[in-house]
C-alpha cells in the first residue's frame, strides 16, 4: 500500500491525515497484535451494561481491520476471547459469541473487498458448533485472498498454545535433538508467520494476559489509556509512528555512527 491509497480514504485536513503523513511506509511493522481491552469500563463510564461496551467495540474492530489492510500491514492479530474469559457470566459470554458471529456475517464483504484472509488461532474446536460454523464460512470464503492475514484469537491461551505445540511436536515424532526454536515455532498456531513487531494494549493495563507468550519475545509494546471502543484509525497510526521511533536491539548494541563509518 501507499500513502496515496491511505489518504484516499481519510478526510483531507483531518488529524488522521497529519498522522498518516508521519508514517514511514518502508518500515511498517509486518505483524501487529492487539489486546483489545476496556470494553466493560467504557460501558460502566456511561452507566450501561458491560455488553454495550462489547457492542461498541465492534466499530473499533472494523476501523482497525480496514486501516491495517489499507496501510499494508501483513498480519493483524486481535485478541477477542481468552481461555480465562470463560470465568465471566454466561450471559456476557453469550453476547460476545453472538457479536462475533454477526461480525463475521456482516463484515465478510469488507474482508473480501480488501483482499483480507481470515484465520482463527486458539482452541477453536472447543467453541460452540454454531460459532465454529460461522468461523468456518469466514475462513473458507477468504482462503484464496492474498492480502493481509487477519488472525482472530478465540478461546486462546499462550501457555495452552505452547502445550499444544509440544504435543504436536511429539505426535510428529520429532527427535529431541532435532527440536530447536525454529522447528518449535512450526508447531505453534502462528506457524509460518513472523512474530508481532508491535503489541498494542488498550485501557492502560500493563500486562500481557496470556497472549502470544512465545511470539512476543521481542515485540515492541505500546500501551494506551484509550479504551477499546474509543480506539480508531488515529490511535493505530499513533502507535505505528511511535513504533517507528523505537530502537530495536534484540539484545545487541546500537551501532554508533563512528563504528558504522569505520573501516
Ligand atoms: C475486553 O474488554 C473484551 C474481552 C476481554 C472479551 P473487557 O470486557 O475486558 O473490559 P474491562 O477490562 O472489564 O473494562
Ligand atoms: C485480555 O483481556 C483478553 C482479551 C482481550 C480477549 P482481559 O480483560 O481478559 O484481561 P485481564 O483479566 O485484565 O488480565
Ligand atoms: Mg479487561
Amino acid at each position: 500500500m501507499s500513502l496515496e491509497q491511505l489518504l484516499a480514504w481519510i478526510p483531507p485536513g483531518s488529524p488522521d491525515e497529519t498522522l498518516a503523513r508521519q508514517v514511514n511506509f518502508e518500515q511498517l511493522p509486518a505483524h501487529v497484535a492487539i489486546i483489545m481491552d476496556g470494553n466493560g469500563r467504557w460501558a460502566a463510564q456511561r452507566h450501561l451494561p458491560r455488553v454495550e461496551g462489547h457492542r461498541a467495540g465492534i466499530d473499533s474492530v472494523r476501523d482497525v481491520v480496514e486501516t491495517s489492510a489499507r496501510l499494508g500491514i501483513q498480519i493483524l492479530t486481535l485478541y477477542a476471547f481468552s481461555m480465562e474469559n470463560w470465568k465471566r457470566p454466561p450471559s456476557e459470554i453469550h453476547t460476545l459469541m453472538t457479536l462475533l458471529k454477526r461480525y463475521i456475517r456482516l463484515e465478510l464483504s469488507t474482508l473480501l473487498k480488501n483482499n483480507i484472509r481470515f484465520q482463527v488461532i486458539g482452541r477453536h474446536e472447543e467453541l460452540a458448533p454454531d460459532v465454529r460454523h460461522e468461523l468456518e464460512i469466514g475462513i473458507r470464503q477468504t482462503a484464496a485472498n492474498s492480502g493481509m492475514l487477519f488472525n482472530i484469537a478465540l478461546n486462546y491461551g499462550g501457555r495452552a498454545e505452547i502445550v499444544d505445540a509440544a504435543r504436536r511436536a511429539i505426535a510428529a515424532g520429532i527427535a529431541p535433538e532435532d527440536l530447536d526454536e525454529q522447528r518449535f515455532g512450526d508447531f505453534l498456531y502462528t506457524a509460518g508467520q513472523p512474530d508481532p513487531d508491535l503489541l498494542i494494549r488498550t485501557s492502560g493495563e500493563m500486562r500481557v494476559s496470556n497472549f502470544l507468550l512465545w511470539q512476543i519475545a521481542y515485540s515492541e509494546i505500546w500501551v494506551t489509556e484509550t479504551l477499546w471502543p474509543d480506539f480508531r484509525r488515529r490511535h493505530l497510526l499513533e502507535s505505528i509512528v511511535a513504533y517507528q521511533k523505537r530502537d530495536r536491539r534484540y539484545g545487541g548494541i546500537k551501532p554508533s555512527p563512528v563504528a558504522l563509518g569505520a573501516k
